[in-house]
């Protein structure tokens, strides 16, 4: 496909893993915000936003500039952590690429002091000493895992302290330490809240999950400042894919209002979209509405596989809910939703099961709930509504979700 497309050009838009210079757009004032707690001593925000929306990003944005500005600041992704010992040791590798070499045996010998035994090799990409906690830590019990991961901490301060600088670390899908239980989170706020010469700036995607960790009588309760990310404005979104189009010299009849329109909120979502739009682009053809919608369906056919496996493990009745918020334009508990698509009695707690699961969540529009992916809904509507004898097309939205906010999704395309 991409053969098709005017000799020479890049695809203006990225989605594997983050973005960075032209493919990053927006999000100034959660990038000051951000920027200003790394580099206030003893400062803690959480960020907090749906998957997809750009966090991961933006965190990384806001390392680059406190770097770039001569101080020192880091990332660790605790998303795949299994254990405290796990956590600890991203933070040591993120901690220990940042700072002097000085540190890496100053380290080493403080959690050796400790009887933590450290083991120190050179990293493959940079030839600097990379430490990591020896894996016989991660069989220990439970505490002396949680407290390897509280000397970490503690030592990075203390190193930070005596070189009179100020260290930011971002822990990002930090939501991951309730896994331990709460014991672990009440360990983790004694410790974050004593640290004079860090800065954390924690980030996560589950917010059911990232609330109740904050709530009254919970460990992080008040102890971070709120940074929330909502979708860049539809407005702005679609515009910079029109602009970013037009840099490659590829003609556009408001694709970017188009892409907003039918990918929903995300901005990983809309700028697959678009992404997918330049594969496809032909010559000097002017990618119009057609071909956005050609685009979404492909993108429907790339999913295809692992979509049906996911669908085929589904239950009877979270599917006939799915059905229900993919085509129903009334509430799933309304007599004629339920007759049209086979509804149970437990159809509420069915959708609410797909909702904890992240599939689906609340809105206030159609079913009452909506997709959080837009390609799974297109997905249901083109390959399941036709078990219904319902014929719509993939680009059908019955159930628009609540994340513009109540506004709607874009000012009327011009021309
Ligand atoms: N500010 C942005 N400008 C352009 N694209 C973005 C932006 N933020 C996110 N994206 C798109 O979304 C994708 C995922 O972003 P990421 O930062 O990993 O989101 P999150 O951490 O919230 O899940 C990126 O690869 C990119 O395609
Ligand atoms: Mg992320």
């Amino acid at each position: 496909m991409a053969g098709k497309r005017t000799a020479g050009h890049q695809n203006p838009f990225r989605i594997s893993g983050t973005v960075a210079g032209a493919y990053f757009t927006n999000r100034e004032a959660e990038l000051a915000r951000i920027v200003r707690t790394m580099r206030e001593p003893g400062a803690k925000l959480l960020v907090t936003g749906a998957r997809r929306i750009g966090k991961t990003s933006t965190l990384e944005r806001a390392v680059e500039a406190v770097t770039t500005a001569g101080a020192a600041a880091c990332m660790a992704d605790l998303s795949t952590a299994s254990t405290p010992v796990d956590m600890a040791n991203r933070i040591l590798t993120a901690a220990n690429r940042v700072v002097k070499r000085g540190w890496a045996m100053a380290l080493r010998e403080h959690l050796a002091h400790l009887k933590l035994s450290v083991t120190m090799k050179p990293e493959l990409e940079t030839g600097l000493p990379s430490l990591s906690l020896d894996v016989s830590v991660r069989d220990s019990d439970p505490a002396t895992q949680e407290a390897s991961l509280a000397h970490v901490l503690d030592l990075l301060n203390a190193l930070a302290g005596k070189r009179h600088m100020t260290l930011a670390l971002v822990l990002d899908e930090f939501q991951e330490i309730a896994r331990f239980g709460e014991q672990a989170e009440w360990r983790l706020r004694g410790v974050i809240q004593r640290h004079q010469h860090l800065s954390y700036v924690v980030a996560g995607s589950h917010l059911a999950l990232l609330d109740a960790m904050q709530g009254k009588g919970r460990a992080f309760y008040k102890l971070f400042e709120r940074c929330p990310f909502g979708p860049i404005a539809p407005d702005h979104m679609a515009a910079w894919i029109d602009a970013r189009l037009a840099a490659v010299g590829l003609a556009s009849q408001d694709v970017g209002v188009q892409c907003v329109t039918i990918a929903g909120a995300r901005t990983r979502d809309i700028v697959r979209l678009a992404r997918k739009c330049v594969d496809r682009a032909a010559g000097t053809r002017p990618i119009d509405m057609a071909a956005v919608e050609a685009a979404f369906l492909e993108i429907l056919d790339e999913d295809a596989d692992g979509t049906q496996r996911w669908w085929a493990a589904l239950t009877v009745p979270q599917q006939n809910v799915l059905r229900a918020v993919a085509g129903a334009t009334t509430g799933l508990t309304t007599r004629t939703t339920q007759q049209q698509f086979g509804l149970l009695a437990s159809t509420t707690k069915t959708a609410q099961g797909l909702v904890a699961d992240g599939v689906l969540q609340r809105t206030t529009h159609g079913a009452g709930y909506a997709f959080d992916d837009p390609f799974l809904r297109g997905w249901v509507v083109r390959a399941a509504l036709p078990d219904l004898g319902m014929v719509i097309p993939a680009t059908f939205i019955a159930s628009p979700t609540d994340e513009y906010g109540g506004r709607d999704t874009l000012s009327a395309p011009r021309g």
